[in-house]
């Protein structure tokens, strides 16, 4: 097959690199890709949201197979296009890709199918909104109902803070019209994971749990970003979890979606929070995450071509996924300054000495050659350095082995990727030390 992926960032690196080491793979594309992708696909200078110019593609390379990786071609109704063209692709069309593009049609899907997620109300209205954040109390979530590029969560510890949030949404305009809805949430307490579901439109298959460290800083501290690094598999989603998620969200999700004429074809992407009762949806994204995929693919031993595709045909029930043993950790490196302001066009050395390390590959995020052939960072988040090993604590040290190697005074990463599962590991350690003694 002739393959296009949509998408120019780290997980579609990683998307390109599991393709192109498929049996069922002939020529593979990337629109518009970058330069760490060109190494494994024929990049095409068209942007994700340039749908006819998309179309165009596929006619001209006789493409069978369209991946589609970022939510904005899924809210603007490529998957849509491609499907009336006749063209295979992975990704729900634009009614049901509102899952991520409207917290208010999420939690009112769960609403009504009985999915366990935050208590919530929706409000048009900033007085009303206002009068219910006095009467809940603090702490209190407000929500941007649309899609703002990530920023649109406050989690207020006061109502002060929830009476401003809802000013900034509501009449500020700061996330423009993404914030004429605003959804108000109680706030609940647990760990946070994500989990991963592929969905054929009838039925979902588990793919993988990760997690990921969305704050800019080492101890989770400063602002959020798209996130800094993530592992998977994740610990707290063991075998029981997992079916708990299928059971209790994955699955009554596909059911109401179906029932509602909005089929789910993709991959469900809970955030979920597991907390002391079970686990609760947060939100859902109707795509792969982006660093969590960098650091799940390198687990997966099936073919993850084969498995998309027949996702994309209906066919996904049953599919034989097989998984390494062992565990992947993707460490982030950004612009110096991201996820404010930050330089562009900025030099990077040593990725030739990163690939020598074993067990370990640099996904490219934002890059480009310049005139001279040198590799320059073009984005805030700029490469994903995955490692793996038998446990998290060795994927960490493999990955840090790389970042190591790579020369790049005006980036930064965080040295403490994976801490959490680290620790709960050395504690499970010591426990077992202590019952053995
Ligand atoms: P979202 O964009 O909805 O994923 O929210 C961003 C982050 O805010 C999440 O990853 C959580 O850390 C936090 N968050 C969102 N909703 C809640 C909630 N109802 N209770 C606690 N934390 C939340
Ligand atoms: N890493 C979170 C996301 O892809 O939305």
């Amino acid at each position: 097959m002739n393959i296009l992926v949509i998408g120019s960032g780290g997980r579609e690196h990683a998307l390109c690199w599991s393709f192109a080491r498929s049996p069922l793979c002939e020529k593979l594309y990337c629109a518009p890709g970058n330069a760490g992708i060109a190494s494994v696909a024929t990049c095409l200078p068209i942007a994700v949201d340039q749908i006819d110019a998309i179309l165009a593609a596929c006619s001209e390379h006789a493409i069978d197979f369209v991946m589609i990786g970022p939510e904005l071609p899924l809210t603007l109704g490529l998957a849509d296009a491609l499907r009336a063209a006749n063209i295979a692709c992975f990704g729900p069309n634009k009614d049901a890709a509102a899952l991520e593009g409207s917290k208010g049609f999420m939690k009112d899907m769960c609403a009504k199918a009985g999915i366990p997620t935050a208590a919530y109300a929706r409000f048009a209205e900033a007085e009303a909104a206002k009068a219910y954040v006095r009467q809940q109390g603090a702490p209190i979530v407000i929500k941007a109902d649309g899609l703002a590029a990530g920023k649109g969560v406050t989690i207020a510890q006061t109502v002060d803070e929830a009476l401003k949030a809802i000013d900034e949404a509501m009449n500020d305009k700061v996330f423009g019209d993404a914030g004429n809805e605003i959804v108000i949430e109680e706030f609940m307490v647990g760990e946070e994971a994500s989990f991963f579901a592929l969905c054929d439109g009838n039925d979902a298959v588990p793919f993988a749990a990760a997690q990921d460290h969305k704050a800019v800083f080492d101890g989770d501290k400063g602002p959020n970003t798209g996130g800094m690094g993530a592992y998977s598999p994740a610990p707290i989603v063991d075998a029981t979890m997992q079916r708990r998620i299928m059971h209790e969200i994955i699955n009554p999700t596909m059911v109401a979606m179906r029932e509602a004429g909005k089929p789910f074809t993709g991959v469900l992407f809970a955030g979920l929070m597991i907390t002391a009762s079970g686990p609760k949806l947060i939100e859902y994204n109707v795509r792969f995450g982006d660093p969590e995929t960098q650091a799940m693919l390198p687990r997966l031993k099936s073919d993850l071509l084969a498995v998309l595709f027949a996702a994309a045909k209906g066919t996904v029930n049953g599919f034989p996924l097989n998984w390494h043993d062992r565990a992947a950790l993707c460490v982030v490196m950004a612009a110096e300054g991201y996820p404010g302001a930050y330089k562009k066009n900025t030099v990077i050395h040593g990725l030739d000495q990163a690939a020598t390390v074993p067990d370990c590959i640099v996904f490219h995020a934002g890059t480009a050659k310049n005139a001279a052939g040198d590799m320059i960072a073009t984005g805030g988040r700029v490469l994903g350095v995955t490692g793996w090993a038998p446990t998290v604590a060795e994927a960490q040290t493999r990955a840090y082995q790389a970042v190591d190697k790579i020369n790049w005074p005006e980036g930064f990463c965080r040295r403490d990727i994976g801490w959490r599962a680290i620790a709960a590991a050395s504690a499970n350690d010591n426990r077992r030390g202590t019952e053995g003694a």
